[in-house]
């Protein structure tokens, strides 16, 4: 299993405090959500801001693309340092050239879904993706409530993957906390993105992410 901080939530004044921190405390990677305002209702980062990630830390960072035209992104990304580049499928009619052409860029592609869209929309494109980023919240703002609705997506998702022996990880974003990451984890997640209940909580992301990890594989023991 692994845990992905999501930068979203650190607090930009002390950013290279927060980085190193979440790295300290054992973060397998970060996400760094790419939002346009028209995708989703909020503007965030944009690629210069993954090469100021790229510059703070060695850890895979991974672009979560919530923008209207990812196609537009995928090279900017990619040269800024992304390793992974995940696109909504509800933001592209080609999907399966979209994952292509972020393959062709020596990233690996994956596909996010919102919470209300169905499994069919990337079950034709499941042999080109390295993940699936399965929502728990609307995407777009940290804090919010995980949505226990995808649980039963996450346990479909998994037995699909099974059955046709793919290799595909599943994460879980929006909400995870030390509470539902058990959920997550016994649906068939394997891929834990947390924010708020990584950099806003007591102790700092070190403690925060332990407690995490904890409570992911007591769920599974
Ligand atoms: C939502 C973002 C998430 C968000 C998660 O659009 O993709 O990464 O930062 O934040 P929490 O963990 O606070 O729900």
């Amino acid at each position: 299993m692994l845990i992905v901080p999501s930068i979203l939530s650190a607090n930009f004044a002390c950013l290279e405090r927060d980085v190193a921190a979440a790295v300290a405390g054992g973060a397998d990677r970060f996400q760094i959500d790419i939002m346009d305002g028209h995708f989703v209702p909020n503007i965030s980062m944009g690629p210069m801001f993954v090469g100021t990630m790229r510059a703070l830390t060695r850890l895979p960072l991974e672009a979560h693309l919530m923008v209207s035209r990812p196609e537009q992104w995928v090279e900017a990304v990619r040269a800024a340092g992304a390793d992974h580049i995940i696109v909504h499928a509800e933001a592209t009619v080609h999907l399966h050239s979209l994952l292509q052409a972020i393959a062709a860029t020596g990233a690996k592609p994956a596909i996010a879904l919102n919470p209300a869209s169905p499994l069919s929309l990337i079950e034709d494109a499941l042999e080109q993706a390295t993940m699936v980023l399965l929502m728990t919240v609307e995407p777009g703002f940290g804090g919010q409530k995980f949505i226990r609705m995808v649980l039963d997506k996450i346990r479909r998702l998994r037995s699909a993957l099974d059955q046709r022996g793919l290799a595909c990880d599943i994460e879980v974003d929006g909400g995870v906390d030390a509470t539902t990451i058990g959920w997550a984890r016994e649906a068939g997640a394997n891929v834990f993105v947390a924010g708020s209940s990584v950099f806003g909580a007591e102790g700092g992301p070190g403690a925060a992410m332990a407690r995490l990890r904890k409570s992911a594989l007591g769920a599974s023991a």
